[in-house]
């Protein structure tokens, strides 16, 4: 081997080396990014590795967490949990775009791996909203990944309240609190907001959410440090929802389709209302915003809707069976509603599952209506990529025995994919045109509703083709 060849072999393995050794921290880095992303507030990597010092002695923060700066990316694949199919290679190429994208950074991620002190830490991010930002990753991903990009004047109000709310419906899900117990929690709860220090021990189904409940003091803390307007709707919209809650947690249930849209209301139209007063309250959209309950309450039922029409089989074989498909749906098609999975009823379980579908897309406008007048680019992005995320679902348990069979979910992929590239005006409407098409090549000829169907449809495309409601 001439001198040349050897000094090109070797040069080849070295870089082989390097790329192995990235790949790995990458990796690892993605992992951590998942537990840090919501701190991505705190802008140095500096920073960002001294809280997670201070922090992983109370919260046994594994070193690789301190991976942090500049991997949204990563984290809004890894987000999607760790069982997605060809997620090692949705990272590497993610990663190997944001190594392209910054070279320094990366560079600092290998420095910190071998040659870190300890910084000093920032003085302004408190123990109350470490805790809230780390709790929200772990009770929802999804909904942390989309907060998390929200302006700071809106994540951390937005973050409160989706704790707060969280903590509410903990008690609403607890069936071992005693209903004579548990109906006053609920119409009080919104008054705990006040009382500094408040907390409780025993409820919850789960170890996140007892520990919510148990260090509630924290999410209290946040509060009480928001600006009144911010203050003012949370406390609002949670008093109004536990009302609803405790109507609904006794004898009262779903029954006409007025119950079904007041139910709907309260668990998710109202948080879509609060929201909404929110972004006007942020300045960030238009006043109007703190007026549009109308839209707003129609961008919650739409997702509630789609969640309750997907978990039919989830909710009716629970150990305590929750029924939320309205009695005037279900009631055409079955005597009891657990029967429509008995196999020979597959006829009638499709037509029911498709009037559920159907009265879900009666919304689609509203939601578009909403969306279309919503001008900041990460707002319509945190409003935008769960309603993505519900017409996708709608398209794929439409006219789909399975729901009554097995857990129905968008392809890991499908999510993957809306999460990463959806975030912008023109890929939301593109899913929306995508999936609206994919319903429409489901219909069924014979179906009761499939004129309905076809009408909704119409309606969004005409929505769509007319295009946003406002120059931005
Ligand atoms: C923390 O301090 C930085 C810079 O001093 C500031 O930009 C940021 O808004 C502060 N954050 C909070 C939560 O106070
Ligand atoms: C709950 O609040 C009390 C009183 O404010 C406090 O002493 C206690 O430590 C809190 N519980 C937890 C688990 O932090
Ligand atoms: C609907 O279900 C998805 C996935 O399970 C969840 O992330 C989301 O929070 C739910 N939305 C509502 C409004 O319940």
């Amino acid at each position: 081997m001439t001198q040349w060849r050897k000094f090109s072999v070797s040069i080849f393995l070295i870089c082989l080396l390097e790329f192995v050794f990235w790949a790995y921290c990458t990796v690892s880095a993605a992992g951590a990014a998942e537990e840090m992303y919501m701190v991505k507030g705190i802008e140095t990597f500096k920073n960002a590795a001294s809280l997670v010092e201070r922090t992983s002695n109370e919260n046994n923060l594994k070193e690789a967490d301190i991976h942090h700066h500049g991997l949204g990316l990563f984290a809004n694949t890894a987000i999607d949990g760790h069982n997605g199919v060809g997620r090692l290679g949705v990272w590497i190429a993610v990663a190997a775009q944001e190594l392209m994208a910054h070279p320094y950074e990366f560079y600092q991620m290998l420095k910190f791996k071998f040659f870190y002190k300890v910084p000093d830490f920032p003085k302004n991010l408190s123990e109350a909203d470490i805790y809230s930002y780390k709790k929200l990753v772990k009770v929802s991903r999804s909904f942390a990944a989309v907060i998390a990009e929200l302006p700071e004047d809106l994540r951390r109000p937005i973050a409160n309240f989706y704790l707060v709310l969280r903590g509410l419906d903990t008690v609403e899900d607890d069936m071992s609190i005693p209903l004579e117990k548990k109906m006053p929690e609920l119409r009080s709860f919104y008054k705990h907001l006040y009382e500094k220090g408040w907390n409780v021990s025993g409820y919850g189904d789960n170890a996140d959410e007892r520990d919510l409940l148990e260090r509630f003091h924290y999410v209290v803390d946040v509060f009480l440090d928001l600006k009144p307007a911010y203050q003012q709707v949370i406390a609002d919209i949670t008093r109004r929802m536990g009302e609803g809650m405790a109507k609904y947690a006794g004898e009262k249930t779903v029954v006409t389709l007025e119950d079904y849209n007041e139910y709907c209301h309260y668990v998710a139209g109202l948080v879509g209302i609060g929201l909404s007063q929110m972004f006007a309250a942020s300045g960030l959209e238009s006043e109007k915003f703190g007026q549009m309950d109308e839209l707003a309450n129609s961008m919650g039922l739409f997702l509630q809707k789609t969640n309750i029409t997907r978990d039919y089989l989830e909710d009716v074989t629970a150990v305590n069976p929750r029924i939320f498909y309205p009695k005037d749906i279900w009631g055409k098609y079955a005597k009891n509603i657990g029967d429509l999975k008995e196999p020979e009823n597959k006829e009638q379980a499709l037509q029911c599952l498709n009037e559920m579908v159907t009265n879900a897309m009666a919304h689609i406008n509203d939601c578009l209506d909403y969306m279309m007048l919503l001008t900041h680019p990460n707002v319509f992005k945190f409003c935008g990529l769960p309603q993505a995320m519900a017409i996708a679902t709608l398209a794929r348990i439409y006219n789909n025995y399975d729901v009554f069979k097995r857990e129905v979910k968008i392809r890991k992929g499908e999510a993957v994919q809306i999460m990463m590239y959806g975030g912008n005006y023109e890929t939301i409407i593109s899913y929306f045109v995508q999936y609206i098409k994919e319903l429409e090549d489901k219909i069924p000829e014979s179906d009761p509703n499939a004129e309905k169907m076809r009408h909704y449809i119409a309606v969004a495309r005409a929505r769509i083709a007319k295009g946003r409601g406002r120059q931005q």
